[in-house]
């Protein structure tokens, strides 16, 4: 009994002791996992030679890799979105990027406003033990389009029609200029994407679907953004998006419930992949592009993040890139089997830096462990990390001076620029009566009408403060098409507008009319649409319009070729304006002959729906489209 009564007293004991003991075991590994990095904290000289600007930038990289733990350097591998991090945590876990999505504007959205929010960021990055300061990142596809008071320059399908890549450069450069005086240094811009169903809503984002084309284009925008400022560093870091095979994706094979062809299956074989879809990313490495951004397509069953072959064997092996490779919004996690297993697979697959692009801290304690437990070895993070620190030494972050405020003139000057990238861009695809130009010399009346004639939000297209765009005439110093139509027509001319073309009744039947109509903005998959064409609203007002206007001209604007066969013979001059951002009176020089059409459609333009997709110029059907590629009247 008094056996038994001590046995399991010191039973007792000993199960506690052995618990208590276990308990301390599991929590110092919890720890160590979790908060602390296993391995000692490097201790860093006073003068450490990745400071100085005069050592070569391997030699800095090396040096300064030589100092960082295993969680800062996986720090570094993480892109953020602005509204998911706290300005403290940037120093905290030394992130090595973050980015406005979109619409992720400041409180104040101004350049001022941008402005202080990036430095925000970036001091904190500059307060991290090593001081590895954080690339900023927008997508500026039509420019600093998120800015109030910004430049929108025409989107990329309209710079595709002007086929001018010195034109392209500038503008690069204008669109650099307006980023770095906001403390941005990098932009997820040019696309290099080649749609091939322009049901997709991203066909605008594109130059063309013709590899030659987007390769001249993308080059230049990348050369004119990282183009070097005064103090021998580069002013932007470019990316050429989407890799790989973007705009090759099948109708209704999107992995997204919410769209159709967006985020789908490229079905191509490897032979078409690198003829056409490589080809503009080979132009891009040749301009020395630093950052490649990874599509979120599939290439037949596998997304494009966890692409092996594509993304480390050809791109970084047998193209020889040495920059990073970055993946695209929340696009590692759409890899399936969880977040640690996703990205462990993104991870070896040569994915450098992950657009999470929310949640940081669990993806440092995720890769942390999978580091820990051998399923991503060291090797891979330090390649990763050495390719980012690598772009950031070479374009001069390190030593970066700020840049002043944009001035007015700049602004001007860009503004300038962007009404000859207009003028540039537009196609003429119809002038049956010879009605244009139009002439100013002698007194006139004109009526308009169309939802896109006096709204700016419609000519921009989406990417412009929010990201779908927005609706009206409120963003400062923008001018409409009926704005610019007024202002180059002068006093000879007067405009009668009315948006859904009714006039007041009994006055007589004029001569000429314009409608410009087109798409109201949308972005990426919601602007997936299966049967693209007017609006009932804009195809009454040109009836309208026809009722009281003998000759009509027709104004598209539009981020793709609209479905029109059964309309165009009722129409007597048919231009296309794109998306031509900001500065409307761009569309007036040319119908007013300041300047001659000389754009050309960068795609084909289908008759009907049974001709899609057109791959390489060939209907799916094979009967010719309503207009060839290059087609434009001069
Ligand atoms: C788009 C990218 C863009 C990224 C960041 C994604 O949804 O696919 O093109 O760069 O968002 O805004």
């Amino acid at each position: 009994m008094s056996k038994n009564i001590f046995s399991r007293f010191y039973c007792n004991r000993v199960c506690v002791v052995i618990g208590g003991l276990a308990l301390i075991l599991i929590m110092i590994l919890f720890f160590d996992t979790y908060f602390f990095s296993s391995e000692k904290i490097p201790s860093l000289p006073d003068d450490p030679l990745y400071k100085d600007p005069q050592a070569s930038v391997e030699d800095r990289v090396t040096d300064l890799m030589s100092y960082m733990t295993l969680d800062e350097k996986i720090g570094q591998m993480a892109l953020v979105e602005n509204k998911s991090v706290v300005v403290e945590d940037v120093r905290k876990y030394a992130l090595g990027a973050i980015l406005s999505g979109s619409g992720s504007n400041p409180e104040q959205n101004s350049f001022e406003g941008w402005r202080s929010m990036v430095q925000g960021f970036t001091s904190s990055s500059h307060e991290s033990r090593l001081g590895i300061p954080i690339l900023y990142g927008v997508d500026a596809i039509h420019g600093h389009g998120n800015v109030l008071g910004a430049t929108l320059f025409p989107h990329a399908i309209g710079l595709g029609a002007s086929g001018n890549e010195s034109l392209v450069y500038e503008l690069a450069e204008a669109t650099g200029e307006e980023l770095i005086s906001t403390g941005v240094t990098w932009s997820y811009s040019p696309t290099l994407d080649m749609p091939e169903d322009v049901r997709w809503g991203r066909t605008y984002e594109s130059f063309s679907d013709d590899p030659v084309l987007v390769g001249r284009l993308g080059a230049a925008y990348i050369q004119g953004v990282q183009v070097a400022n005064e103090h021998g560093t580069s002013k932007v870091l470019a990316t050429a998006k989407h890799f790989l095979g973007a705009g090759g994706m099948q109708w209704n094979t999107s992995s997204n419930k919410n769209f159709s062809i967006d985020q789908g299956a490229t079905p191509v074989d490897e032979t078409k992949l690198r003829n056409t879809y490589l080809l503009p990313f080979k132009d891009a490495l040749d301009a020395d592009v630093h950052t490649v951004m990874v599509g979120l397509n599939s290439w037949g069953e596998t997304k494009l993040a966890a692409e092996h072959y594509l993304l480390t064997d050809l791109l970084k092996g047998e193209l020889g890139f040495e920059g990073f490779v970055v993946s695209d919004w929340y696009g590692v996690y759409e890899i399936p089997g969880g977040e640690y297993r996703a990205a462990v697979t993104a991870i070896r697959a040569g994915v450098d830096m992950v657009m999470l692009p929310f949640d940081y801290k669990s993806f440092i304690g995720n890769v942390h462990r999978a580091v820990q437990q051998g399923e991503i070895p060291m090797e891979r993070i330090d390649d990763a990390v050495r390719r980012i620190l690598r772009v950031k030494f070479a374009m001069g972050l390190f030593d970066a001076t700020s840049t002043p405020p944009l001035s007015d003139e700049d602004l001007f000057e860009h503004k300038t620029l962007a009404r000859q990238a207009v003028r540039e861009s537009l196609v003429l695809l119809k002038n049956s009566e010879g009605l244009l130009p139009l002439d100013r010399s002698a007194s006139s009346t004109i009526r308009v009408t169309g939802s896109a004639a006096n709204n700016v939000g419609i000519q921009a297209g989406a990417w412009t403060v929010a990201w779908q765009g927005v609706d009206g005439n409120w963003i400062p110093k923008a001018t409409t098409i009926l704005q610019g139509l007024q202002e180059v027509a002068g006093p000879n001319v007067t405009f009668e507008f009315s948006e859904d073309g009714t006039y007041e009744e009994g006055n007589p039947v004029i001569d000429v009319g314009i409608a410009v109509v087109g798409e109201k903005p949308y972005a990426e998959g919601w602007g997936d649409n299966p049967y693209p064409t007017l609006s009932e609203v804009d195809i009454r007002a040109i009836e309208n319009l026809k009722k009281v206007c003998v000759r009509v001209i027709v104004i598209l604007v539009t981020g793709r070729p609209l479905l029109i066969s059964d309309a165009i013979d009722d129409w007597d001059t048919v231009v296309v304006t794109w998306l031509p951002g900001s500065e409307g009176a761009g569309v007036a020089d040319v119908l007013y002959g300041v300047q001659p059409f000389t754009g050309s459609l960068p795609l084909p333009w289908p008759a009907h729906i049974g001709q899609l997709p057109v791959v390489g110029g060939k209907t799916k059907d094979g009967t010719p489209p309503l207009f060839p590629r290059y087609f434009g009247l001069r």
